[in-house]
């Protein structure tokens, strides 16, 4: 049983948003992130091969991904500051995945070199549409431990927590409750899907889905801004405070639960941005670093989903998970154009 936010939180410093509005230091967002780390194999393909039907690929690029990777790169791009847990295996792909997250200004300390087991990794498979096809094995996230000192610590600091689900559940179940004891807000991206136990959901607080998603967890049709709104509103009453739903090229729609400010749930709609597909991969999880960096800076979550959407368009554009997750600046010339003079 979860005790309420409130009751036995451990004293938490001021949110960036505060910190900013106070004039004390470090008004930059902190972001935690628990997850995946994959070298990605990219198959680029006129088409992908029917059951026993062999084609020829038209390329192959290794690629730093991985949800968690992915996420804590998008957030640090986005210019946050980025604790990330997460595990490889003591080999080649482990130690580029490293060097590449450092080199983005990601905090890898607490990423545990495995001996014996390989660094994960994920078979990609794009066509000429940009629409991908992913099998990821999981080497070394399969093994994922977290030192629960420096875990506590880091949620403790930090803003918000991102978590997807392609680490074990031992570890998501530890992660939800280490977070509920640091009074620190947990952002769930439950991909891959998977039925989850009921004691999670209230320690979500905002629970980001894309249409396959949101209609496996609601049960209900989800192809529309409609529907995804009714599915939203199911998924609410589960227990976490927001929802949004991803609809590609579709948009998104987002759902805030009644509060002291607002007497009934909150629903807002945004459109997609036109752009020319390239690859869809890294698309949801430039979304989330760009949404929760701008949620923990205090914009709303409707302001938060609009630097969502223009973060995947800029991605979807670029080839790769890592190498397309865009940059603060990129995001923000979409977002707030620079008034033209006459
Ligand atoms: O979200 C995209 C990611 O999913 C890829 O980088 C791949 O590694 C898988 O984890």
């Amino acid at each position: 049983m979860v005790a309420p936010l409130s009751s036995g939180a451990m004293p938490r410093p001021h949110a960036a948003a505060d910190r900013a509005a106070d004039g004390l230091p470090h008004s930059v967002a902190r972001v935690a992130v628990v997850g995946s780390l994959n070298m990605d194999v990219v198959l680029t393909l006129a088409r992908v091969p029917q059951v026993g039907e062999t084609v020829h690929a038209q390329g192959l690029r290794y690629v730093p991904g991985g949800k968690g990777g992915n996420q804590a790169v998008a957030c640090a791009r986005h210019g946050a500051q980025v604790q990330l847990f997460g595990s490889v295996g003591r080999d080649h792909h482990g130690n580029a995945l490293r060097l590449a997250l450092h080199g983005d200004g990601v905090d890898v300390e607490h990423v545990e070199v495995h001996e014996g087991l390989p660094t994960g990794s994920a078979v990609i498979l794009v066509e000429p549409d940009g629409q991908n096809r992913i099998c990821v094995v999981p080497g070394a996230n399969a093994r994922l431990t977290l030192p629960e000192d420096a875990l506590l610590h880091a949620l403790v600091q930090a803003d918000f927590l991102l978590l997807q689900l392609e680490v074990p559940d031992a570890v998501i179940e530890q992660v939800l409750q280490a977070a509920h004891s640091a009074g620190c807000r947990v952002v769930l991206n439950p991909s891959p899907v998977r039925t989850l136990p009921s004691a999670w959901w209230p320690m979500v607080h905002t629970l980001v889905v894309n249409e396959v998603e949101a209609a496996a967890f609601s049960g209900l049709n989800v192809d529309s801004q409609q529907s995804a709104e009714r599915a939203a509103r199911a998924l609410l009453a589960h227990g976490p405070q927001q929802v949004v739903v991803t609809l590609g090229a579709q948009g998104a729609v987002a759902l805030c639960a009644a509060g002291s400010h607002q007497a009934a749930p909150v629903c807002s709609r945004h459109a997609a941005r036109q752009v020319q597909v390239v690859d869809t991969t890294g698309a949801g999880d430039s979304f989330l670093g760009a949404m929760v960096t701008r949620l923990a800076e205090g914009c709303t979550l409707a302001e938060a989903v609009e630097w969502g959407i223009a973060a995947a368009s800029l991605c979807i554009g670029v080839a790769g998970a890592q190498p397309s997750i865009p940059a603060r600046a990129q995001v923000e010339a979409l977002v707030q154009p620079a008034t033209k003079l006459e």
